[in-house]
């Protein structure tokens, strides 16, 4: 590098653009805080709405003000018919991710105030959204079977609601349990390249729904939240813990990224990957998937052994959502209807302090040349 080249931080690897007081990751001490509190004291504690709140307004509710969120939450569930349409007329052939990505598009469209860009009306759209999306990710899902939509129902809270929106049957405490630990795993985990993303359109001045409507498409790839889906993907392909190292040994020799594992931020492992480890491992001993298990285990034993790289979050929340009857290409739209929580959390952090987001770049290209005059137009 000479004294006029700029110096390049390729994937802004620890660039730090902004301060935020919704969340704070430490790889030193492998901590994750949302405002403040310990995500594994949240993930044992607490509700989705609870976690919800906490993220937007920077504090846990009252009792009595989440018992009117609650009751926000329940009525705002069902789908407005231009939404279900969007969703039913969607091609089998579409991935669940572009289907949720254009559900919410149109939720967007409708929101009743989708004019008013001020910080009330961003809540009161973000609660909205909190509220639709468990409908579109489980109708999605249910179409796919040629079954119908089930209709919320306003007994039950977020998770169990969203898992019975989806399957029609009344899962046990344990498995609405383990799902509850995974929305709030997922909820918010600072300047991810989909929550960066929401944070450049918000910038613009744009409104909410564009934002998030850009952080899905950003969340679809495999090397952000496409990653649960894919961890399923790999272990179909392997088959069973036998094949494991096999498997793995030629995939890092033929220079594969393995999925679920690996992480720009940690590199002495993710720390919500032993609170959600922990959920798994009582979903798998209740549906006494050792099997399951012995693969998870043999697979990451030797990813650490082979390459010192540890698992992130969507090793373990693959599987779970597996084990929960959720289909492979689903998995995903569960991690948008959960970090639609800190999406929305920042895209009004970003909108109360604006400044454009709008990096430099070196030009590596051609000198200065001209149109040959043979040219013609
Ligand atoms: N498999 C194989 N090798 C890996 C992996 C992996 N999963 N992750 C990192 N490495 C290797 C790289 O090949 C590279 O090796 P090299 O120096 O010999 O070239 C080295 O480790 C550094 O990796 P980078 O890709 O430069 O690290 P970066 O911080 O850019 O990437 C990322 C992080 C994208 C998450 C990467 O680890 C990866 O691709 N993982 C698989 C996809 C995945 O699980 N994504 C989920 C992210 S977490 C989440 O969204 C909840």
């Amino acid at each position: 590098m000479t004294d006029t080249t700029p110096e390049i931080r390729k994937g802004l690897a620890g660039v730090v653009v902004d301060t935020t007081a919704i969340s704070k990751v430490n790889p030193a001490t492998n901590s994750l805080l949302y405002r403040g509190y310990p995500v594994q004291e949240l993930a044992e504690h607490c509700s989705v709405e609870e976690v919800a709140l906490l993220l937007w307004t920077g504090e846990l509710p009252t009792p009595d003000e989440l018992a009117a969120f609650e009751a926000e939450e329940r009525a705002g569930r069902a789908l407005a018919p231009q939404v279900r349409d969007a969703i039913t007329r969607a091609p089998l052939t579409a991935h669940p991710m572009d289907v949720v990505r254009t559900a919410i598009s149109v939720h967007g469209e409708i929101d009743p105030d989708t004019a008013d860009a001020s910080p009330e009306a961003d809540l009161r759209k973000a609660k909205r959204l909190f509220a639709a999306v468990p409908a579109m990710v489980a109708l999605d899902q249910r179409r796919r079977h040629g079954l119908d939509e089930i209709a919320p129902r306003e007994d039950l809270d977020y998770s169990a609601n969203l898992l019975w929106m989806t399957f029609g049957t009344e899962l046990t405490e344990a498995e609405i349990d383990v799902f509850r630990v995974s929305m709030v795993l997922y909820a918010e985990h600072s300047f991810n390249a989909s929550t960066f993303t929401a944070r450049v359109v918000t910038s613009t001045m744009s409104d909410l729904h564009s934002a998030v409507v850009a952080a899905v498409g950003a969340l679809k790839g495999p090397l952000h939240g496409g990653a649960n889906e894919a961890v399923m993907h790999m272990f179909d392909e392997i088959g069973d813990a036998s094949a494991a190292v096999a498997w793995l040994d030629e995939a890092l020799a033929s220079k594969r990224k393995i999925m679920g594992f690996g992480h720009r931020v940690y590199k002495n492992g993710d720390s919500r990957v032993p609170t959600m480890k922990a959920a798994l491992d009582r979903l798998i001993a209740e549906r006494g998937r050792d099997d399951l298990l012995a693969l998870y285990d043999t697979l990451g034993d030797a990813m650490a052994e082979r390459k010192g790289i540890l698992p992130n979050l969507d090793y373990p929340s693959g599987p779970a959502y597996h084990l929960l009857g959720f289909d492979t290409p689903t998995f995903t739209p569960l991690f948008v209807a959960s970090r639609v929580m800190g999406w929305t959390a920042h895209i009004m952090e970003q909108a109360a302090a604006n400044a454009l987001i709008r990096p430099l770049s070196a030009y590596d290209g051609p000198e200065q040349r001209h149109v040959p005059q043979a040219v013609s137009v």
